[in-house]
């Protein structure tokens, strides 16, 4: 179709992608199967008709247990390439993708083996498919802050690897408050700090955000809207909101996505951002986000422009970088 066309022909950032989320169920049986790990599902077609989920939670859960078969240094290689070469095909040119070490170390794997298959990865689309990229850790929020901390340390070594910090998991009841000292911490070691809030959890958790942890953006943020002090602070300061229009139908943050609030959002001058979130489990990669948002809200060009530039603007490129994109 013209829309489909359109949205291909936009050279994308991918700002809020879950690389543990794009792990696709043909993959997961084919390195289950070489790990010798036996999967909770026959087949793949069973592993996918358990990806219906009423909440954020019921999705994690899923989530976690598909990462047990990531072992090896390769298999997160594999993981990490798989998406990279997809989105490729769907003109995305640049990607901060997240990584959750916890999900990986407290079973006993390496921080090592997991950040040098990611990003080894990585590199190769940055020279073989002219890929740029930043990779963020997030920290796990329904661990305590002192796992944070020990994920901090352990994270030293790689420093040179990692661009940022991020929050992500289980989010009413595990503000950001409760990582106030870690995410300082982790600015003194020059990582650039982002946080998922208001996605399931209130308005008070994307203040906290800002105010405690002094996040540079906020990933969802659905619930802004609630609060026009807030919403008139984030356009004075330009602080981006990472949506993930598929992602919220998937979890039911919205019913429908004719009520996906980011046409709101860009009508009231905020930076607001397409992504993907965990593209395996929610029905789609950068394209389809584009594609299912722009016919549910029937969005014109000059607004898909408007949230492709965003996304440059709100990435960690240098200035030098984003004026090649926008
Ligand atoms: N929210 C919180 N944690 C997550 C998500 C999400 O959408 N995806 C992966 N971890
Ligand atoms: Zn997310």
């Amino acid at each position: 179709s013209e829309l489909k066309k359109i949205i291909q022909g936009i050279p994308k950032a991918e700002l809020h992608l879950h690389i543990e989320g794009s792990f696709k169920p043909e993959l997961m049986f084919e390195i289950a199967n070489r790990n010798n790990i036996p999967l909770a599902y026959d087949s793949i077609e069973s592993l996918k008709n358990a990806y219906q989920f009423n909440n954020l939670q019921e999705f994690l859960d899923i989530y976690y247990t598909g990462a047990q078969v990531l072992i090896k240094e390769q298999d997160f290689y594999d993981l990490t390439w798989a998406y990279l070469t997809k989105v490729y095909g769907q003109n995305v040119v640049h990607v901060e993708v997240f990584f959750d070490p916890q999900t990986h170390t407290d079973r006993g794997i390496g921080f090592n083996v997991v950040i040098n298959g990611i990003h080894r990865a990585l590199e190769k689309a940055k020279a073989e498919l002219g890929i740029s990229y930043k990779l963020i850790m997030s920290y796990l929020r329904h661990l305590s802050e002192e796992a944070a901390f020990q994920t901090l340390e352990a994270s030293l070594p790689f420093k040179h690897l990692i661009d940022g910090v991020g929050l992500d998991s289980s989010e009413v009841g595990n503000p950001p408050s409760k990582f106030a000292k870690v995410f300082k911490a982790s600015a003194d070691q020059g990582y650039k700090l982002v946080a998922h809030a208001g996605e399931e959890g209130p308005v008070s958790y994307i203040w906290e955000a800002l105010d405690l942890l002094n996040v540079v953006r906020i990933d969802h943020g659905n619930r802004c809207l609630d609060d026009e002090a807030l919403v008139q602070r984030l356009v004075a300061q330009k602080i981006p909101l990472t949506l993930c229009p598929l992602s919220n139908v998937a979890l039911k943050v919205i019913d429908k996505m004719v009520e996906h609030p980011v046409a709101v959002m860009l009508d009231k001058g905020i930076v607001a951002t397409i992504h993907s979130d965990d593209p395996a489990y929610f029905g789609g990669y950068m394209n389809e986000n584009y594609y299912e948002t722009a016919r549910a809200l029937d969005l014109n060009e000059v607004q898909l422009m408007q949230l492709a530039i965003n996304a440059f603007e709100a990435s960690w490129l240098s200035p030098e970088e984003k004026g090649k994109h926008i």
